[in-house]
């Protein structure tokens, strides 16, 4: 089929690279001429594993442009997947999304399905409908139905093509008919329901597991009181298949483009129209705490940062992305360097746009040893792979005291004791109570 996708984010590109390995043809569509002119040489604007490669074996089927009217007059169908960022009352704001419809309504010269596949609040597909009605030029049938996508990033390609579900939120057979020919070489269960449906959906499946989150932090924090293991607490709950063993990993909070905008925006829409969404409400406030529990741990061995050597692993939300967007290391560090310490940083990918950030304050190190060497403090933020496979003596070795605070959980206790390590991590039992 012939498709347009309005957008070339993680939303956007992923869906549209996938859409063609699927046997589509594809033009992507973005307002950022660098953008389009980095992936019309085969280059990807994001860091996602497997997404270039894709790129590069659909070169065929793929055309990028910025140029909009090119990309919607005869496409079959268009997805929008532009940004809904967060507002500074927690709402999301819409205002790319309207004016892709604006764009779409005044240059649609044939019959097609306009589908959404942004986040968007609960009754954006009406108001997009009602856009694109108001603006059009042609006589032409464009419909709206929702689709929206639960891609991971670092995951994304998997995610998309082995996706657990499709949701298809439609008012009418013929959208229905359609969406589920562009999907036909998926292999993938589709759920089929009503638009607003479609759209709850995805901000309730993400709250959820933000909630999970923020629970088994909540968990993992009484563990420490009460002298219990989170590890053991969530390998036991996990087994109750009603519960399941995934998003059970306590840590410093959830970052991300995601759930913190999708949490508020949800919280904002339940308040706009009078209700208090109670536990997601919670689930907010839990991770903001959270997010900064290694600075209050690290108070139980030094009153103020000041004059010390701080080493940071890890910048990044996650592993496998180089985003960071409400990532923990962007509360933490401002404050650290607020309270009089050195800062020297390691990150596999995301050091550049961290740098963009934090251009002057911050050592930026190449290397974890170079990071570590002569620090007091070492604190844990994202737990890669390079850095959970670091041997452990080497803390002991090259840091002037081996005091590691792990928001990540990367090291099992008994290894951070034989190595001699003050090792403080999320809801476990610590090693040493105090500095040798
Ligand atoms: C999330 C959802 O997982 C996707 O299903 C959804 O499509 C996507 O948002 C979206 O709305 O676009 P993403 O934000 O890429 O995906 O990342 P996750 O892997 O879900 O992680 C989010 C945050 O939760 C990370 O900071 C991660 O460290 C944290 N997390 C995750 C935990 O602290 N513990 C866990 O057990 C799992």
């Amino acid at each position: 089929m012939k498709i347009s996708v309005a957008g070339t984010g993680y939303v956007g590109l992923v869906t549209a690279v996938c859409l063609a390995e699927r046997g589509n043809n594809i033009t992507c569509l973005d307002i950022d001429k660098e953008k389009i002119s980095l992936m019309q040489n085969g280059t990807s604007p994001i860091y996602e594993p497997g997404l270039e490669l894709l790129m590069e074996q659909n070169k065929e089927n793929i055309t990028y442009t910025t140029d909009y009217m090119k990309a919607y007059s005869d496409a079959q169908i268009i997805i929008i997947g532009v940004g809904t960022p967060e507002k500074k009352d927690g709402s999301a704001n819409l205002k790319y999304v309207f004016e892709v419809a604006r764009q779409i309504a005044q240059t649609v010269e044939q019959d097609c399905i306009v589908i959404v596949k942004s986040t968007v609040p609960v009754g954006t597909n009406d108001k997009v409908e009602q856009i694109i009605n108001e603006h059009k030029k042609y006589n032409v049938t464009i419909e709206v139905a929702s689709n929206p996508e639960f891609l991971s990033q670092g995951t994304a390609v998997k995610d998309t093509l082995n996706a657990t579900r499709i949701v298809l939120g439609v008012e009418s057979e013929n959208a229905e008919k359609l969406m589920k020919e562009m999907y036909k070489e998926f292999d993938i269960p589709f759920v089929v329901t009503n638009r607003r449906s479609a759209e709850m959906i995805k901000y309730a499946a993400n709250d959820f597991l933000a909630l999970k989150i923020s629970y088994i932090n909540e968990m993992a924090n009484l563990c420490e009181i009460v002298g219990a293991n989170i590890d053991d607490v969530a390998l036991g709950m996990g087994m109750d298949p009603r519960i399941g063993n995934r998003f059970l990993n306590a840590g410093i909070g959830y970052g991300g483009s995601c759930f913190p905008k999708d949490t508020k925006a949800l919280h904002w829409l339940a308040s706009f129209n009078d209700y208090e969404l109670k536990t997601v409400k919670a689930a907010i406030e839990v991770n903001e705490n959270q997010k900064i529990k290694l600075i209050k741990k690290s108070r139980k061995y030094f009153d103020s940062f000041n004059g010390l050597s701080i080493a940071v692993l890890g910048l990044t939300f996650k592993p496998g992305t180089d985003d960071l967007r409400d990532a923990p290391s962007l509360v933490n560090i401002p404050l650290m360097i607020e309270d009089g310490a050195n800062v020297k940083v390691w990150d596999p990918v995301g050091t550049e746009n961290f740098r963009r950030i934090f251009p002057d304050e911050i050592n930026y190190c190449k290397s974890i040893e170079e990071t570590i060497v002569d620090t007091d403090i070492c604190f844990i933020f994202t737990e890669w792979a390079e850095i959970k496979s670091f041997p452990l003596n080497k803390y002991k070795e090259l840091m002037k005291r081996p005091l590691i605070l792990d928001g990540r959980n990367c090291y099992s206790l008994t290894e951070a004791e034989d190595a001699g390590l003050v090792y403080e991590s999320i809801g476990r039992r610590k090693v040493h109570t105090l500095i040798e």
